[in-house]
């Protein structure tokens, strides 16, 4: 992979003499891809000290695919597509259940157990085992999202090619994100917490304790608790207003479901055997 990796810095180094012609520079960005469709490379993990690692040479690649593909057209009964990237294929074969309607894109990642509600799934986002993405969810370029995990209907979680933001998104593993929720710009939200319908997490949101009012981080919701999106009262030069914030209620034992996080088993089974 060390090769492979030096490769993919340098044809970044010399992205601007690149184009679909060049076989060679296909490839290598090719092979970089295939690590991340198949789960073997991710483009960020959290590391043992609980820090977000990103493995830049992965995005690098994935930007690079732009450079060296050329538009394709594609059919499917009315419907006609053009696009630089494939969509990902042999879902049963892991698996996956893709309801129709979802799609994710070659170099997504997608566990075993994976449901997909008609939702969309973007190049280098890697989602973990069992995780239910329910419908109209979209997980963004390169976010990284836990094993368990239930994304709610209309959750959008960011992605970080476009714009282009240093940190993915993290969403660990069992947590619940609430209907309609949005996380953007490196937000993350720890492991088994449950995040109230609606809530809007950046990266540098206000994350608030409410048992003290005590601002305990911008953009991270701690694991095992239950937070909701709230506003916070701010004076400005013209006249008082009130920001969003995101406020933690109440706390979860480790391992605790909430009783509004419990999924119906009979629909989460893929019924797929790989
Ligand atoms: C956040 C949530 C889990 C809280 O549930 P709960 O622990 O039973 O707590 P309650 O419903 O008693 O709400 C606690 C307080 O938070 C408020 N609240 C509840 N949900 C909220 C939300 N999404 N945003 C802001 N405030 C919220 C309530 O008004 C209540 O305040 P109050 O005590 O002043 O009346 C739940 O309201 C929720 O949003 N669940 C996600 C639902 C969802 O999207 N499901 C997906 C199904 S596909």
């Amino acid at each position: 992979m060390d090769t492979l990796e030096s490769a993919v810095h340098e044809l970044w180094a010399r992205r601007g003499e690149l184009s679909a012609d060049d076989a060679d520079a296909r490839a290598t960005v090719t092979a970089a891809i295939e690590l991340l469709d198949s789960g073997r490379a991710r483009v960020a993990e959290v590391d043992p000290a609980g820090e977000v690692v990103v493995h830049e040479w992965l995005r690098e690649a994935i930007l690079l695919l732009f450079l060296v593909s050329r538009v394709t057209t594609t059919e499917l009964g009315p419907f006609e597509f053009a696009d630089k990237i494939p969509l990902k294929r042999d879902y049963a074969a892991q698996g996956v259940r893709v309801v129709p309607g979802a799609s994710a894109r070659w170099g997504a990642f997608l566990e075993a157990g994976v449901i997909l509600m008609p939702s969309y799934v973007n190049i280098g986002a890697h989602v973990g085992a069992d995780t239910l993405v329910d419908t109209w969810a979209t997980v963004g370029s390169c976010a990284q999202v836990g094993a368990r995990v239930h994304l709610s209907g209309g959750v959008g979680v960011g992605g970080v090619l476009e714009p282009p933001n240093a940190v993915p998104v993290v969403v660990e593993d069992d947590a619940l994100v609430g209907s309609r929720s949005m996380l953007t710009e490196g937000a993350r939200v720890g492991q088994g917490a449950v995040l109230g319908a609606g809530t809007i997490l950046t990266g540098s949101m206000p994350v608030i304790e409410a048992a003290t009012g005590e601002q305990i981080s911008r953009g991270r919701v701690p694991a095992w608790c239950v937070a909701v999106g709230a506003s916070r009262r701010r004076e400005f030069p013209g006249g008082e207003f009130f920001l969003p914030c995101v406020l933690v209620l109440r706390h979860l034992e480790v391992g605790e479901r909430h009783d509004k996080a419990q999924l119906n088993q009979i629909l989460r089974a893929t019924g797929v055997v790989p």
